[in-house]
């Protein structure tokens, strides 16, 4: 999705924004601008990558210390030079980058055509820019203030004007913008991410707020009234090797490895082994309220969605709660029925999905107790949720999402086990999920050192065009993840279906084209599964198994066998999914796909 980073102090902006708008390549992007003051207003824009506007500047090159910068994911208007921000006013004066839709852009621009403005493109954005130019009485933060009264729908903008250097405004509607504070100067920015390499002091604008950076300060306000916000500022604990490569081709392979570090980080300092029950700090405030609820709403979106789904068989095995998960963008139109005793769970790695944010708007609306699962600390979601549990997985770069998914699945069993321990879960089996949970990261790092395996199946099914993954109660929402993976990013067909499903319906489909992947653990529904891998098998497509390790079982139907380490039942997905995330990688890198910038997709969705 678009991302916006402005910067005003004493340096020369233009390196700083372009370092800036590198950090937000990874939400996606098809053209990119940048505007400074330079003895005037000065705007470059170019279609695609950042180095393609970097060759532009080499050309035309910007000075000055005060600028603001975008990378825009076409919504209104193809991704031209035209449409890509900064946009301008009718003199060329005011300078606005916005990530949200105006809902009545289209209104307001037949109104200010009307009034004599020149229209350069078909972007929504644009009517910012002439709207502030007619507000615009002497002060830049007014005329936009005033400016945003006409608008409907979201927004995050920044905005500077020629005649006030040193001054940029920031607005929020919706999607999201932090301030980052430094000595002698600010920062501005969609993603937290693209601020660590400056400062680690941030402070996230609310909805419906105003702000102002300069230099020397910053100051925010409510929109509407005015009235002066005084903030905290947030410390952020992200490192800067945490936003870079550190060696690995991808940011999606470096963030695969790092999961037995990720796990470790959203345990640390959560496990009483001793009660057998976890502490989750972020809980505690509502443990009463928690405790007395019936039923649990799990909303989120994509992998995140998938996390909910390992959640409902952890709470169900734990706990007395009933469960449902449903995905965000269709909670939120039903007709929720949400009676005293069900709490809302939301679980989002960005912290911003606009419709996982959406369900809990609507489900705090009608009275529920909101929980959060995020990773961005400060988020929106984090922020607007009652209470909450964070990763603590670091910043998640590639856009597709693989350790935030392990440290939601490692954290909702910590949930699971601690509403589980305040009912019917016995200290023992307490103590006994915890101790293997706590194994995970080692047997993690047993399996990475696999990765060759991994990449030489990769070689051999580079060719398959269908992929059909299967699994039975744990490992079917990991086999809806490994398809999930395959889809988008290495643009092959992939299906994710539960096991007993194959004779309604998807069995037919199956010819040599197709490549099974069944997931087949040991345990009580193993035998059922090795049926369905029969049933496949001899309909002649080929097959791999994800297995546990020494188990002969499954290595007797399919073709390959990808084994894992032997573990609980319930922590099986933790181990399982590796492999898959592996797997779709390897497959995409052998295809030549931009592995960490799929395309078509996003990061972060902030709109519908
Ligand atoms: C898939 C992926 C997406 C996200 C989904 C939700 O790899 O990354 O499906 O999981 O867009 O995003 P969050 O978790 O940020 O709400």
């Amino acid at each position: 999705m678009c991302g916006i980073f402005g910067y005003v102090g004493l340096r020369s902006a233009t390196p700083v924004l372009l370092e800036g708008l590198r950090q937000l390549e990874y939400r996606g992007y098809d053209s990119a601008g940048i505007a400074t003051l330079d003895g005037g207003l000065q705007v470059v824009r170019s279609v695609g990558k950042i180095a393609a506007l970097e060759r532009r500047l080499r050309d035309r090159p910007l000075d000055g210390s005060c600028g603001i910068a975008h990378t825009r994911w076409a919504t209104h208007g193809a991704p031209t030079e035209a449409n890509a921000h900064p946009h301008t006013d009718c003199r060329g004066e005011i300078a606005v980058i916005h990530n949200g839709i105006i809902e009545n852009h289209a209104a307001l621009r037949r109104e200010l055509e009307a009034r004599g403005h020149r229209f350069r493109s078909e972007t929504d954005t644009e009517v910012l820019a002439h709207l502030i130019e007619e507000s615009y009485e002497g002060d830049l933060e007014q005329a936009v203030e005033r400016a945003l009264g006409r608008v409907r729908g979201a927004f995050g903008i920044a905005v500077m004007r020629d005649g006030e250097p040193g001054r940029i405004v920031l607005a929020r509607r919706g999607s999201p913008l932090v301030i980052g504070i430094g000595v002698n100067e600010h920062f501005a920015a969609s993603d937290v991410t693209a601020l660590v390499r400056h400062t680690r002091q941030v402070l996230h604008l609310e909805d419906d707020e105003i702000a102002v950076i300069e230099p020397g300060g910053f100051r925010i306000a409510r929109l509407g009234d005015g009235a002066e916000i005084d903030r905290e500022v947030e410390t952020v604990d992200w490192e800067v090797g945490d936003v870079d490569r550190g060696g690995y081709p991808h940011y999606m392979l470096k963030e695969i490895c790092e999961q037995p570090e990720t796990i470790r980080n959203a345990l640390r300092g959560r496990i009483v082994l001793d009660e057998g029950i976890p502490k989750l700090g972020g809980l505690e405030a509502v443990m009463d309220e928690i405790r007395r609820c019936r039923h649990v709403a799990i909303v989120s979106c994509g992998t995140s969605y998938y996390a909910g789904l390992v959640a409902r068989y952890l709470f169900e095995e734990f706990t007395d709660l009933t469960v449902e998960v449903e995905l965000a963008s269709e909670f939120r139109y039903r007709r929720l029925n949400l009676t005293d005793g069900t709490m809302v769970l939301a679980i989002s790695q960005s912290g911003e999905t606009a419709d996982t944010l959406a369900a809990v708007r609507e489900a705090k609306r009608k009275g529920a107790l909101c929980l959060g699962l995020v990773n961005a600390v400060g988020s929106t979601i984090a922020r607007e949720t009652h209470a909450g549990v964070y990763l603590h997985a670091g910043p998640e770069i590639g856009v597709a999402s693989t350790k935030a998914f392990t440290s939601q699945v490692a954290i909702l069993t910590l949930m699971a086990v601690l509403f589980g321990r305040h009912g019917r879960l016995s200290l023992h089996e307490g103590r006994r999920v915890l101790t293997e949970l706590m194994r995970i990261p080692e047997l993690l790092e047993r399996l990475l050192e696999r990765r060759d395996e991994i990449a030489a199946l990769a070689q051999r099914y580079a060719d398959c065009e269908h992929f059909l993954y299967i699994g039975r109660k744990f490992s079917y929402p990991i086999a809806l993840e490994g398809a999930l993976k395959i889809k988008e990013i290495a643009y092959v067909h992939a299906e994710g279906y539960a096991a007993g499903e194959m004779k309604h319906g998807p069995l037919a489909l199956i010819d040599p084209s197709y490549t099974c992947v069944a997931l087949c653990p040991a345990g009580d529904l193993q035998e059922k599964t090795l049926s369905n891998m029969q049933e496949l098998k001899a309909r002649g497509g080929r097959m791999i198994a994800v297995a546990t390790e020494g188990d002969g079982a499954a290595a007797a139907i399919a073709d390959d066998v990808v084994e894992v380490p032997a573990t609980l039942e319930c922590l099986s997905p933790l181990l399982e999914v590796v492999p898959l995330q592996l797997f779709a990688y390897e497959l995409a890198v052998r295809k030549g796909r931009d592995v960490d910038k799929p395309r078509n997709l996003a990061k972060s969705v902030t709109v519908e």
